[in-house]
């Protein structure tokens, strides 16, 4: 679908309409089909908006125990690692949540099951989301990169042309930390709703050229039902 946006007018004002959303979208899921998957993001705009679930009452009208968390990309380090997603959304949200510990599905760390074979880790993480029955996410959030990155693809990176599977194992980004995890954007694409969380001055250029012309992987994702950017002002001020 073709991209919409909703501009905020800071980041605090981001992150609380972008929490209120994702509530009313879990609740609007679980009433037509029971239980929702929704893809979390890393970055400060997704943190600061599961930190802004954590502290919406309106949190509790959602059924936990029916949600599938999956993430949009994990950089690939011991788990409970700072810098890891995962870490950052038990921290700021999962911990305080009723969640089903099989429906939290994380991207394996590089001390886990397969140890530092990222490859593995990928692969083990694309049949996870088959044995789930590849399912249409009912809300992807992804952050934006001053440089148009989305989840762990870069422009003018080899996993931005990949055009088959879910999940790819990422080498040398060219932001640290070098190995990461991925979903494609085929896999993104199999969401009903993308969500771009974008906030601040240093992401204005990447946003003005991912809705303008510029071939970036932020302007490429899209929904099946709607494809949503989330910006504050300043996001937003080179549109
Ligand atoms: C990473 C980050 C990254 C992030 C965007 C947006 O793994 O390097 O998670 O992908 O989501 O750069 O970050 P902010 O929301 O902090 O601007």
């Amino acid at each position: 679908s073709a991209p919409e946006k909703i501009i905020l007018a800071d980041g605090a004002a981001l992150a609380n309409a972008a929490a209120a959303r994702l509530i009313t979208e879990l609740v609007d899921a679980q009433a037509a089909r029971g239980q929702a998957h929704i893809v979390l993001t890393g970055g400060s705009n997704g943190g600061a908006l599961l930190k802004a679930v954590a502290a919406s009452p309106a949190r509790d009208v959602v059924d936990w125990t029916r949600v599938d968390l999956w993430w949009g990309d994990e950089r690939f380090l011991p788990a409970g690692d700072a810098e890891r997603n995962e870490t950052q959304a038990r921290e700021y949200l999962l911990d305080a949540l009723p969640l089903e510990p099989k429906r939290v599905h994380v991207m394996a760390p590089s001390d886990g099951t397969y140890g530092d074979d990222v490859d593995a880790a990928a692969a083990a993480y694309a049949a996870e989301l088959e044995a789930a029955g590849n399912p249409a996410f009912d809300v992807l959030m992804l952050g934006v990169g001053p440089d148009g990155h989305v989840a762990s693809l870069f422009p003018g990176h080899p996993g931005y042309a990949v055009t088959s599977g879910t999940v790819i194992a990422v080498r040398e980004s060219p932001k640290p930390p070098p190995v990461r995890i991925s979903l494609t954007l085929g896999a993104i694409g199999n969401a009903r709703q993308v969500w771009l969380l974008a906030g601040g001055e240093g992401k204005a250029e990447a946003v003005a050229g991912a809705l303008g012309d510029v071939d970036l992987p932020a302007g490429a994702v899209r929904g099946t039902e709607r494809t949503l950017w989330l910006l504050d002002r300043a996001a937003a001020s080179k549109l």
